[in-house]
């Protein structure tokens, strides 16, 4: 595309005035029945060809998010642009570009109908929040809603519409490198997290100019990849599949989610792109979803690999037919569905149909209106990286951090400490805590640690720096084959002296951003042999090490961890990641977060979850014959949930107010919880229930709902949890959601593992 910017300079006067124009316009909330006449409208004046180039995205110039080659902007894409034969472009971004493109199809084309601006703002546009996975351990669905918000303004004014998120694969395997992407490995958790994201990109009308479209994907279950080897198939049993993996997109679908991306992975033999089931039935039908469908990157031309299809005519019927709305960089549709029709093999209607979820998106941005209404270079300057941004960006990082382990109080430090010794791989990084799925940040523009332990510590505190070992992976960014550093301790005496001589290490592991993401899956999740032989090391000469890791999945810390008194999960935070890291440590902000997916003793327990179903065997026996491992025990070294504080929380027994439910009604699970201590403090109350005889098994827990509470010091309040039908139903024998009589359990604690317990029972 860069390559024909030029013959476009001419239009980009026109198209500066009209984005002006745009920001001063006051949008009313949009009038959807008017809506869809216009669509009826328009759609009587289209071609063919022009139905289905809005059926087909290409990827512009920006960046590959996918296989293909870095120059794939060709002339055949440009000369469909300009005829109106695209109907969205991925990885165009900036004012700038984002015009050129808009105005090749809306000045060249027939209908000038305006292209979808689509990109993966996963964690942030220019403003680098938490990575997806850290940010829901910050349980906290108004900063979630805040920073998904922020990220909706900035890519809103970088002449964006639509982003690839959120993603809410459940995960339980941390091998696979997307856990970073998406909330973790609980079904409710994931459910209102996400619901959370898709209110902050949307906002409550998609028309107005800072608002963008959010996108639920990967439908579905292609957080189940099998050994959690990316792309790899997911084998799950359809009630996995109905109660586990689909309510989070059904929340999406409730909250007004615009559109649905489909993936890679298949199902039980079935690609999830040719699914009809999934995205005919379950998602269009019985969801009443009326955004649209997109493919994952070639995901149609892909199940022609999957061996279900010979070629990408008949990819396109049983991607078509199944309900995918748009071709993502496939060259599937554009060449396949005229045919497709004149053999009688798919409707004229279905082309309509898919069109029509397409331009109602369009009319709901109000760019059928006004396609230039986000492309305003002074908003652009204005909204990015504003410091209000990087204000709330500080606070979702410190709210998503979770301390671990704190046995010997080291935390939190005094600001006039007399000296600290910041040692690792990561201390200095300003780059890393960025994350992977950066959008636009600017490469090493994160607060380091260092310098935002600098910015807190008094005139009097001597902070010493030594690295340790290097993290280096070599080609980081899209290099199949990493070469992970492993044994490099080069600087291991320096760390060594800067330890001996201060009062406190703060020590810095973990694993740089891309090892986790798309293609970034794992076998091995421990530290390197050269991080483990660090903390040796300076953990001999000074006892008082604080361990502050940086990483973006569950790793495996076994090795060390019995060593270490004090850990700080902090993952990969994003622009404010030094401040929020800072703040902590010197107790300007009380951790908060807690786990959302369990931390392993080692790789051979994964799939590891909380939520496990009950087993035949279960229990510890005295002889071998129940379920368990002879080495390990079945439990996480960190469960979900897990998260400390400095304050410290008692729970009482809970009381119901009534132990029998019935159908129709609720009951009031009530418990008291007491900050024992003096200091003040967030606490994440967290409530499961076991439904404990099923028409098929149900987990032995499962979250059904959560509070985050402030306390006083010494404060004790009362908190209570209202009990409905709904969150004792699930997907039953009957293949329906109901709600089945028995015996529950219900339990209330600080985590999945500590929690108190009393019974009901529910009759309908
Ligand atoms: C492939 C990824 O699976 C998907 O999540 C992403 O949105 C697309 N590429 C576009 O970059």
């Amino acid at each position: 595309m860069k390559d024909f910017a030029k013959q476009l300079r001419f239009n980009i006067f026109f198209g500066l005035m009209l984005g002006i124009y745009a920001s001063c316009y006051h949008h009313d909330p949009v009038d959807t029945s008017s809506i869809e006449e216009k669509i009826t409208f328009l759609i009587d004046d289209m071609t063919l060809e022009e139905k289905i180039g809005q059926l087909v995205q290409y990827s512009g110039y920006e960046q590959l998010t996918g296989p293909g080659q870095k120059d794939s902007f060709t002339q055949i894409k440009h000369n469909r642009l300009k005829k109106g034969l695209v109907g969205s472009m991925l990885n165009v971004v900036s004012v700038e570009d984002t015009r050129e493109a808009q105005t090749l199809v809306v000045e060249n084309s027939r209908l000038g109908i305006p292209l979808l601006f689509g990109y993966d703002v996963i964690h942030g546009y220019k403003t680098m929040f938490p990575v997806p996975l850290a940010e829901t351990a910050s349980w906290d669905l108004e900063a979630v809603e805040a920073s998904s918000r922020i990220s909706a303004i900035e890519s809103a004014a970088a002449g964006l519409h639509w982003t690839f998120a959120p993603m809410v694969d459940i995960s339980r395997d941390a091998r696979w490198g997307r856990i970073m992407e998406g909330c973790g490995e609980d079904t409710y958790l994931c459910s209102v997290i996400s619901q959370a994201r898709v209110n902050g990109f949307q906002g409550k009308d998609l028309s107005a100019n800072n608002t963008i479209a959010a996108c639920a994907k990967h439908f579905a279950a292609y957080g189940f990849a099998e050994a959690g080897r990316d792309y790899n198939s997911a084998d799950i049993s359809y009630h996995t599949l109905q109660n586990v993996v689909l309510p989070p997109f059904k929340a999406c679908v409730d909250a007004g989610v615009a559109t649905v991306m489909n993936s890679f992975n298949e199902i039980g033999g079935v690609p999830a792109t040719a699914d009809k089931h999934l995205q005919k039935e379950i998602l269009k039908e019985d969801w009443g979803f009326e955004g649209f469908v997109i493919s994952d990157w070639g995901s149609i031309a892909e199940l022609i690999n999957h061996g279900v299809a010979e070629n990408k005519y008949q990819a396109s019927l049983l991607a078509f037919s199944a309900g995918s709305d748009m071709d993502m960089e496939g060259y599937c549709y554009e060449n396949s569905l005229d045919s497709l029709l004149s053999n009688n093999l798919i409707k004229l209607e279905q082309i309509d149909e898919s069109v029509r979820r397409i331009l109602r998106v369009k009319y709901a941005l109000g760019i059928m209106d006004d396609p230039y209404k986000y492309c305003n270079e002074d908003r652009e300057k204005l909204l990015t990286l504003s410091n209000e941004n990087l204000g709330v960006a500080r606070d979702v990082a410190r709210k998503s951090i979770v301390l671990l382990k704190n046995e010997k109080k080291l935390l939190p430090l005094a600001t006039d400490i007399r000296s600290i010794a910041l040692i690792g791989p990561f201390a200095k990084d300003k780059d890393v805590p960025l994350g992977n799925w950066r959008a636009q940040a600017i490469a090493n523009s994160a607060v380091s640690l260092y310098e935002g332990i600098e910015n807190q510590i008094s005139a009097n505190t001597k902070l010493s720096y030594a690295k340790g070992t290097d993290h280096s992976i070599g080609q980081r960014a899209f290099h199949a084959e990493m070469t992970i550093n492993k044994t490099s301790v080069d600087d291991i005496d320096n760390a060594v002296r800067v330890a001996k001589n201060s009062d406190v290490v703060i020590l810095t592991l973990g694993e740089d951003c891309y090892q986790t993401g798309e293609g970034r899956s794992q076998t091995e999740l421990t530290l390197s042999q050269a991080q483990l032989q660090l903390f040796d090391a300076v953990k001999k000469v000074n006892d008082n090490v604080i361990v502050v890791l940086m990483n973006g999945r569950p790793l495996v810390l076994t090795e060390f961890e019995n060593n270490a008194s004090t850990i700080l999960e902090t993952w990969h935070l994003g622009s404010e990641s030094g401040n929020a890291i800072a703040d902590i440590i010197f107790g300007k902000y009380n951790p908060s977060g807690k786990l959302p997916v369990c931390f392993p003793q080692n790789e051979g327990q994964l799939p590891l979850y909380y939520s496990q179903k009950p087993t035949g065997r279960g229990g510890a026996k005295p002889e071998v014959f129940w379920s368990h491992y002879t080495d390990i025990s079945n439990k996480p070294l960190f469960p979900f949930g897990y998260g400390l504080s400095y304050s410290e929380f008692e729970y009482s027994e809970i009381s119901l107010s009534n132990p029998t439910m019935n159908e129709g009604e609720s009951i009031i699970a009530k418990i008291t919880v007491k900050n024992t201590s003096d200091i003040p403090g967030d606490e994440v109350i967290q409530l499961y229930i076991h439904d404990v005889v099923g028409s098929i098994s149900r987990p032995l827990k499962e979250l059904k709902s959560f509070k985050k509470v402030f306390f006083k010091p010494q404060e004790s309040k009362d908190i209570e949890f209202e009990i409905t039908e709904e969150m004792l139903s699930f997907y039953t024998i009957n293949n329906k959601w109901e709600t089945e009589s028995g015996n529950f359990e219900l339990f209330i604690g600080t985590n999945s593992e500590d929690c108190k317990k009393i019974e009901f029972q529910f009759k309908n």
